[in-house]
This record gives C-alpha cells, structure tokens and sequence, in this order.
C-alpha cells in the first residue's frame, strides 16, 4: 500500500497526535486496499501460492464460512458493464440483466447501482427485482406459457411486457385495447446458440410468435387497436457469430420501419463468454459498432429514433463466479481416479445438463504435480462436474474451485439428496459479504405436511 500514500518520515512524538496519525494510516490503509481491490483485480489470482480474489484467499473464505460456497466477484460485473456500455457509440443502449441467471437481491441492487434494468420471466422475479428496487419501467418482463392472470398482474405494476403467443396477444387486445402498450417476442427462425437445450429462435422451439405469422400479429394488432410499442427476439444463449444479431437487425428493422408505434427493438440476450482459457467469445465492442451503426441509419432513414434494449445473462456475471468446494475422497479405481467433492448436480447442475465445461482449479496445492482426475459430485447419481481433468495432485481435504459459476449455478440449484444449498458471498470493495445463507434442514423440511 506504501506505493500509493506517502507519509511524513518523522511522525510528531505528541502521544495524541500519534493516535491520530496511527488511525489515519489505518483507514487510509484500508481505503487504499479497496481502491486497489476494485481497479486491479483480475479474477482469480496466485498471490505467493495463494489463490486469491480481490486480495481475500480462497482458504479464509473456506475456513470463514465453510464449502460448498458460491463466491462472486463484483468488481468483474462492473467491468463487464462498462465493456458492454462502453461497445455502442452514438446510441445509449438500454441493458437489462437476465434475472434468472442470478436473482440474488444484492446482485440485483449492484445492476441498479450501476445503471442496469433487469428482465423477468416470472411474477416472482419480478417481486425480487422489486424488492431490490426496480421501478416498474427498469423492468422487462418477457414471460412464456404463463397463465394470462400473470399478465395481468403484470400490467397492474406497470412493467413493460412482451407477449409470446398469438392467443395471448387476442386476449390482451380485447382486455386492454390501446390503453396498455406491450411488444411481442418474434422466433425467427434461426437455430443459434451453444446446445439445442440453450437454442430458442429455431422453428421447433416453445419461444415466441413464428416469423411467418406476423401477418396475424398486425391483424391482431389492427383489430384491437394495440399499442405495439416494442420487437424482442431471443435467439439463444452462447451465440459466437455477431451475424446472427445482424441477422436478427434485419428482421426487426424492416417490421419497425412499417409500424410507427414501435419504439424499441430488443435482441435478448446470449453474449458467448470464455469458459475455457483460449475459448472464442462473441466480440462484443465489434458487435456494438455495427448495432450503433444500424440504429443511427435507422434514425436518418425514417426520421424517429429507436431505442436498443439488451437482456444479458451470462455475459454479465458467468465468469464473476466460483464454486468452492472441499475433497472428501480420493478414489483410486483400475481405470479412474475420482475425486469426490462435497457438492455435486444439486448445486452446478450445468455439467451434467449441457454437457457444460466448468475449469476446476485446485487451489489448496498449487505447486502439485498434474495428475488427471474424474471430478464427481456426492449425490447418489453419476454426476461429474469434470472428467480427464488435468490437476495439480488433489488431496483429501483440498479445495477445489469451479469457474463460470456466476450464471445459472446457485439458481440452478436444488435440495436434491436433502442436501442444503450453498451459501452465496459477494467480494465487493475488497470485503467479502455474504448474500445469503447455506439452507438448513429447518428450512428443507419448512413445508412438508406430516400427516401421521
Ligand atoms: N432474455 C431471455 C428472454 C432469455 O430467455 C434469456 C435466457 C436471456 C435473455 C439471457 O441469456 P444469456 O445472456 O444468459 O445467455 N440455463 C442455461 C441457460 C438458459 C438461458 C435461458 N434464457 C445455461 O445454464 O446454459
């Protein structure tokens, strides 16, 4: 910390004034280590063969408040959201956070700190959202399959809202007429996206009204006299080809230049991060070039200016986030040499669902000769986290730590095998706070009926 304050050589030998001086350089101390948490961190860091984020080792976040433990990284969501703001030039682009990638409400207040909206699928998460202090107009709610009451109650709090089905859109027209603006959520019919599980523009998909049934939208919209204020398309998650957003521009540019109502065109979400150390990733500064581009022609063309909405998940908090995890076993069989960790499907279902790669360090012996080991969970079902794993030598004991933990871990999770979920910390300003609580089994049983 020396480097960046320098103190007088010879401090004043009056007793009172060296309280003084000895408090000032403590909270000078600690104000400098936050400065230096935020603007130098880089992730996960090997600090004097400690793994560390922000400066606060992984082993004290263990011994602190035990494993499994989901750790986040705040200053690497700031950054991502000023590399996102900071892609578009001539535009200001409206950027809601995914909710259901992270719905925790701490992290949901440091999107609204940092000037983000958020976008919902449920009642619920729009409960959430406004708990942590969204105004009704920050918030987009884009719900599938739900029942129409949810709609409803949408409108009563004032959300900005997307229909996703022709009958859905009937109904709101003969129930609100003009005097409730909603947009609808088009499939496009482009298959885009890192698996079929995570692809939602594609023809087969449950998302959205058919392209080609944008005549019956514009019916519909005629005959009840719908204000049809927004587009929205959401192809997929882990889209790498910025042409696919280009090719999304095209659909919803040339429906919003015949429809005057249109104020706002939304591409969803789906930014590919790196989950790997060399994976490619959608390059957002190019992608937000070329959207800029489009939307200031779009302006000069027909003379009104739309608004560019964004709903980013994984882009935004995937890589601030790491599972923590303690070996139980070591298991030497013929073939494999399993380790087993105290966590498991329960908790980062994402491997065994999509076959997702999540890096796993072993933070607890960083020096250890690389061995390859299955990394399994302890639920009584096959549920690798990471197989042909190259990793220095895992002790019984060690800590192990999952990277891209950040999007759809904690939410993904579930009591399975009655086993608690995890607890959740937030590394901000150089502290760590926690977010929320590991369950208990109060909590896991609160609910059951006994009936004997
Ligand atoms: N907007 C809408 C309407 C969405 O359905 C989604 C995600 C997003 C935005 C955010 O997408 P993202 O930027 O996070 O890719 N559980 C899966 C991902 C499911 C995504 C669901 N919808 C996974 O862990 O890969």
């Amino acid at each position: 910390m020396a480097i960046f304050f320098q103190f007088p050589a010879t401090l004043p030998t009056v007793p009172c004034l060296l309280l003084f001086y000895s408090k000032l350089i403590i909270l000078t101390e600690r104000f400098s280590l936050r400065i230096f948490a935020t603007l130098f961190s880089h992730g996960m860091e090997l600090n004097n063969g400690t793994y560390q984020l922000q400066g606060i080792s992984f082993d004290l976040l263990a011994k602190e408040l035990g494993t499994p433990l989901y750790i986040y990284d705040a200053a690497k969501i700031v950054r991502q959201i000023q590399t996102l703001k900071g892609a578009f030039s001539g535009i200001e682009p409206k950027i809601k956070f995914a909710a259901k990638a992270l719905t925790n409400v701490s992290i949901l207040k440091l999107m609204r700190k940092n000037g983000i909206g958020v976008d919902v699928v449920s009642i619920q998460e729009v409960q959430i959202a406004m708990k942590a202090g969204f105004q009704p107009n920050e918030i987009m709610f884009t719900p599938n399959c739900v029942d129409f009451e949810e709609i409803v109650q949408g409108v009563s709090l004032g959300l900005n809202i997307n229909l996703d089905n022709l009958s859905v859109l009937e109904k709101f027209g003969k129930k609100y007429g003009s005097s409730y603006p909603c947009g609808v959520r088009l499939n496009p019919h482009i298959m885009a996206g890192g698996n079929l599980k995570i692809s939602t523009g594609h023809s087969n998909s449950k998302f959205g009204i058919s392209i080609q049934q944008l005549p019956e939208i514009l019916q519909l919209v005629e005959k009840y006299k719908i204000a049809l204020n927004g587009l929205h398309i959401h192809t997929g998650s882990e889209i790498l080809e910025i042409d696919v957003f280009l090719k999304m521009a095209e659909i919803l540019f040339n429906i919003a230049k015949d429809v005057p109502s249109i104020k706002s065109l939304d591409f969803g979400g789906g930014f590919k991060v790196a989950y790997k150390k060399d994976d490619k990733t959608t390059d957002v500064p190019e992608l937000g070039k070329r959207l800029s581009q489009l939307f200031v022609d779009f302006e000069k063309n027909n003379g009104r200016k739309l608004e560019l909405w964004l709903e980013p998940g994984k882009y935004l908090v995937s890589e601030s986030g790491y599972l923590l995890v303690k070996t139980n076993v070591v298991k030497q069989t013929p073939s494999i040499t399993f380790v087993g960790v105290n966590s498991g499907l329960n908790h980062l279902i994402r491997p065994m669902m999509y076959n997702a790669y999540h890096e796993i360090v072993n933070v607890s012996n960083p020096k250890g000769e690389l061995k390859t080991y299955n990394v399994v969970g302890n639920i009584c079902e096959t549920d690798t986290l990471g197989a042909d794993r190259n990793l220095n030598e895992v002790r019984e004991g060690d800590l192990l730590v999952l990277e891209n933990a950040g999007a759809y871990g904690y939410m993904m999770a579930s009591n399975y095998n009655s086993r608690p979920r995890p607890a959740e910390v937030l590394i901000i300003d150089g502290e760590a706070k926690l977010i929320r609580q590991r369950d208990t089994l109060e909590q896991i049983l609160q609910g059951q009926v006994d009936i004997f």
